[in-house]
């Protein structure tokens, strides 16, 4: 009898410690994470106002306003004229589309640089699209190259228009209804954390489209990517 009482004692002891280490781990992670968040802005290459002026300047340079591939190729020359190998991967095959099925909204990107704190990526497609841009761990500044964004964002019931040479900014934690009108390509910058934002990438895959081709690429092309920068040290 009084031995049972002992073990039940024990082992309610030692649920309980387990439980104040579980919470002490918990604590340390969530310092870490604060701490990390304050500190991120170090690993950043891209500046926003640039990758403006480089889309105006591909733009510009465009034999036609349509000609989504002319400003992908102009703007990854640019980019691999302007950052060393050494302090940023860049993907220089521009032929390495694929589909992107998110927040209800269907197109094609190609990767121009992925890691732990940044992306680029130009996005678009020829026919249009409309959904959610979902809610992410990093500020997104699309910078329309092709065509028009059409962005809703309550109480403001008037659409906000984003034509070729504006860029639309998505400030980290907000959302927006947006819809690429008719064709529309953009050179998309995000910066923050961007591994969170992966789960939004897979949603529509594995509960709408089941495209076992895309989701291969989704998950290979920017792990790819985000690999190459970690071992030349970009985070
Ligand atoms: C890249 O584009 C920017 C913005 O248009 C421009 O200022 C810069 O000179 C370009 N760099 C090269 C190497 O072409």
């Amino acid at each position: 009898m009084s031995k049972t009482k002992t073990t039940a004692k024990t082992a309610g002891g030692s649920r309980l410690k387990k439980w104040f280490f579980r919470l002490i781990a918990v604590a340390v992670l969530y310092v870490t994470c604060q701490y990390l968040d304050t500190i991120k802005h170090r690993w950043y290459v891209f500046e926003p106002e640039s990758l403006h002026q480089l889309a105006k300047a591909a733009i510009a340079a465009s034999p036609d306003p349509n000609d989504a591939w002319f400003m992908t190729n102009y703007i990854v020359k640019n980019l691999t004229e302007t950052y060393s190998p050494t302090q940023v991967a860049l993907n220089l095959d521009t032929s390495e589309w694929f589909f992107s099925n998110a927040g209800g909204a269907m197109g094609a990107m190609y990767v121009i640089h992925a890691s732990i704190t940044e992306y680029i990526i130009i996005f678009g497609t020829p026919v249009g699209t409309e959904g959610h841009t979902g809610i992410h761990t990093a500020d997104d500044y699309f910078n329309v190259l092709v065509g028009e964004r059409w962005v809703f964002s309550p109480p403001n019931l008037q659409m906000e228009r984003y034509p070729a040479g504006s860029v639309h900014h998505v400030p980290r934690g907000q959302m927006r209804q947006h819809k690429m009108h008719e064709g529309c390509f953009a050179l998309e910058y995000a910066r923050g954390w961007i591994p969170p934002m992966m789960p939004f990438g897979f949603a529509d895959i594995l509960f709408s489209t089941l495209d076992y081709v895309t989701f291969y690429q989704t998950l290979h092309i920017p792990g790819r990517e985000t690999l190459k920068n970690l071992l030349i040290g970009k985070i």
